[in-house]
């Protein structure tokens, strides 16, 4: 199997569009929104997430490129984590496709016939199938297991449901025997999560924040406060961090995604960065490529 990193930020990208903190005006590598592509044998591809930075993420990535016929791309589907807009607003980039096919939660697709109903709106632009993910599915040879994370849902639903909001995807490829997680959204350590990673060749999970605190100590003023802004995503460091649990599973690969323009790790001579590489995960750039 064959993944590609395409976009590693949290909503909004680094540096954000609105922000002028020292962080997004000191000229650090710049990232795109989190999405991830996923491929059997290189040639059809299917994406995680679909950011709004999509286009440009497409553009960048020469396995995505259209052909070989005028207008046939080896993109086959997209898998949703989430109905955040940071995940789903991509789907309306691709709207120039005669067809498309997406999975995810049902809680995910009925938002999106409703709230945000992006399936009538692009429906009128070509033929999209959009189906609920709730057991395991092989798409190609890839076997494909939703795992819920969470009830968490977008601030622009109305209703909630207690049914999951929030999957990570485990990606198990038989032939090779390569097992990649992607987890960008985990608002607690799910149960069985630790015994999943330990299966698991590559983990791919949320790093939006560096600490609990980081919202109201860092230099962003006038944003949501920490605790609002904070829920549905585990700190890096601290009790509830994810990056002393890494220190259990030394043999595995952990990369970082999702990660927000708060987050002093972006700064790659930072204290923080240096702390995260000594905890044995990885701070992946977009366009990052694993063979698994
Ligand atoms: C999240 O990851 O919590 C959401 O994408 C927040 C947002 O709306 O940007
Ligand atoms: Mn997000
Ligand atoms: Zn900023």
């Amino acid at each position: 199997m064959k993944a590609i990193l395409l976009g590693t930020a949290a909503g909004g990208g680094f540096p954000q569009w609105n922000c002028a903190c020292p962080m997004c005006t000191a000229g650090l590598p710049p990232r795109t929104q989190d999405c991830l592509a996923i491929s059997a044998d290189g040639s059809s591809w299917y994406l995680i997430n679909a950011s709004p930075d999509i286009r440009a993420q497409i553009l960048a990535t020469k396995q995505l490129a259209p052909g070989p016929g005028p207008r046939e791309t080896p993109l086959r589907g997209v898998l949703l984590t989430d109905a955040e807009l940071d995940h789903t607003l991509g789907l309306t980039m691709l709207r120039e496709t005669p067809v498309m096919s997406v999975w995810a939660p049902p809680a995910v697709l009925t938002a999106l016939h409703t709230d945000f109903p992006l399936a009538p709106i692009l429906s009128r632009y070509g033929t999209w199938t959009w189906h609920p993910i709730t057991a395991p599915l092989t798409l190609d040879r890839l076997h494909i297991t939703p795992i819920p994370i969470s009830t968490k849902h977008p601030k622009y639903t109305t209703s909630s449901t207690d049914t999951p909001w929030v999957v990570a995807y485990r990606i198990h490829d038989p032939t090779t025997g390569g097992t990649l997680i992607y987890a960008p959204c985990l608002s607690t350590w799910p149960e069985g999560f630790t015994e999943l990673a330990a299966g698991a060749t590559c983990i791919i999970l949320d790093g939006t924040f560096y600490s609990a605190d980081e919202m109201s100590t860092a230099t962003h003023t006038g944003v949501p406060t920490p605790t609002q802004r904070a829920m549905g995503h585990l700190p890096i460091t601290g009790p509830t961090g994810t990056l002393p649990r890494i220190a259990a599973h030394p043999t595995k690969r952990w990369l970082y995604t999702h990660l927000n323009n708060t987050n002093p790790l972006l700064n790659p001579t930072s204290p923080e960065h240096a702390a995260v590489l000594n905890g044995g995960a990885e701070i992946p750039m977009d366009g990052t490529e694993l063979n698994l």
